[in-house]
């Protein structure tokens, strides 16, 4: 497997050799070195409400039970009993009787991950008296569980800065599910990732919502680990379509735009939000000054409804955070609301991945709505996705199916633009080095 890393290494020509994607032999060293000492995002706090609440989180070929405590801890263990291996739990449920009982022979393990109960114990004679379930490293962060199965792995919070830092103010432990879908699809997880980690094929294959989006303005930063895109820190959101349409000053209508905007934010804004858009065009404001009056409608409306926009300044009510928290979490992060895609592997599959796709929103305390019902999508093609989503689907198979070909090699990226997706190979390959 040296060789293989070696091998497939991202060199100093920043070129991407195509079996990081297609090759069970890479697929096998991230099983290997990648995703047993990274943290990573295994469910979030509210689907384990109370105690002997569990949920399994599949990485490849690997499982992870998540479980709910007695003492409103949360713990993870290997997904394996300590008898002759047999997986536990799948799926996500109560374990009834305030213990985990193997299927098999029954051996019990209490909610911290002790073994409790054998069968005919007697009868294991070296059976010493303190087995428990192979323990994993758990912690919490903005209402999602991150679990690693690395001991040695550096705290969470210092794994993920400058995330909490930087995604702070939207206040991501005050939401919960809107909805949990699961989508199988036929490309690398890494390919699924990448296709949410730039704006460079916005005009290629998106080119619908380039009247109402400068995609050449986006910015990308790299941090150590993680990186982030969209608007420039210090740079104020205008309404403008993207500078290669060439339109004329006159020609644009900031009302539209806004309106598409809003629109294309796949429901993050509420209906009152696209009701006050509405009414702002019709009031004939100057020209530069609708941005500015909707962001400050919106800061109110959040307001009234009881979240906390002190932290969030005007101009963050129309722009996103697009956030990619290495290995494996990408999606917009808006005031009051956020898309999460998480991507993993599917088994041990270089081909075939799986994407979560969890939409949160802020709900007022209080709120005992109950968790969305989780649905999986065994083939992609069962659903409409949304233009866009149907178009970066389509688009992921012939990249899957492309990059075997016999005359294509390496990947080579903008480096502006996809230097995102370059960054992450990098820090794949700091994981991949270490032996
Ligand atoms: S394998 Fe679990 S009790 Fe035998
Ligand atoms: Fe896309």
């Amino acid at each position: 497997m040296g060789d293989a890393r070696e091998l497939l290494a991202v060199g100093d020509d920043g070129l991407v050799p195509k079996e990081r994607y297609t090759s069970p032999e890479f697929a096998a060293l991230e099983m290997d070195r990648l995703w047993p000492r990274v943290w990573q995002v295994a469910c979030r706090e509210e689907e384990l409400p109370a105690e002997g609440d569990f949920v399994e989180y599949a990485i490849g070929d690997q499982s992870v039970l998540v479980v709910r405590g007695g003492d409103g801890a949360i713990n993870a263990f290997h997904n394996a009993c300590m008898h002759r291996g047999t997986r536990l739990a799948n799926g996500c449920g109560n374990l009834a009787g305030g213990a985990i009982q193997c299927r098999y022979h029954g051996w019990r393990y209490d909610l911290a991950g002790a073994l409790i109960g054998v069968p005919d114990r007697e009868e294991f004679p070296g059976l010493p008296d303190d087995v428990r379930l192979g323990p994993v490293q758990c912690d919490t962060w903005g209402g999602f569980v991150f679990v690693n199965m690395d001991h040695d792995a550096p705290p969470l919070l210092e794994f993920l800065d400058p995330i909490p830092k930087l995604l702070g103010p939207y206040r991501l432990e005050e939401m919960r599910f809107r909805s949990f879908q699961t989508v199988v699809l036929p490309a690398n997880w890494k390919a699924v990732l990448d296709a949410f980690n730039e704006g460079y094929h916005v005009q290629g294959a998106h080119p619908q919502i380039l009247p109402w989006t400068d995609d050449v303005a986006i910015a990308y930063e790299q941090y150590d680990t993680h990186a982030r895109y969209g608007r420039l820190e210090d740079s104020r959101r205008t309404l403008r379509p993207s500078p290669r349409l060439g339109m004329a000053e006159e020609d644009v209508d900031e009302g539209a735009i806004l309106a598409g905007l809003v629109a294309g934010l796949g429901g993050a804004f509420l209906k009152e939000e696209r009701a006050a858009v509405e009414e702002l065009r019709a009031s004939g404001l100057p020209a530069g000054t609708l941005l500015e009056a909707y962001q400050r409608r919106r800061m109110e409306l959040l307001s009234a409804r009881g979240f906390d926009v002190s932290d969030l300044t005007p101009d963050r009510m129309t722009s996103a955070e697009d956030v990619y928290w290495f290995p494996n979490m990408v999606g917009p992060i808006y005031p009051g609301s956020a898309i999460l895609f998480r991507m993993r592997p599917n088994g041990l599959d270089p081909d075939t991945s799986l994407k979560d796709i969890w939409t949160l929103e802020w709900r007022p305390p209080g709120d005992t709505k109950p968790m969305p019902e989780r649905r999986f999508y065994n083939d992609w093609t069962d659903k409409d996705w949304g233009e866009i989503s149907n178009q970066d689907y389509a688009n992921l198979v012939q990249v899957q199916a492309g990059m075997k070909s016999r005359g294509f090699h390496s990947l080579r990226l903008n480096q502006r633009q996809e230097g995102n997706i370059l960054h992450m190979h990098r820090v794949i390959d700091r994981y991949l080095a270490r032996p």
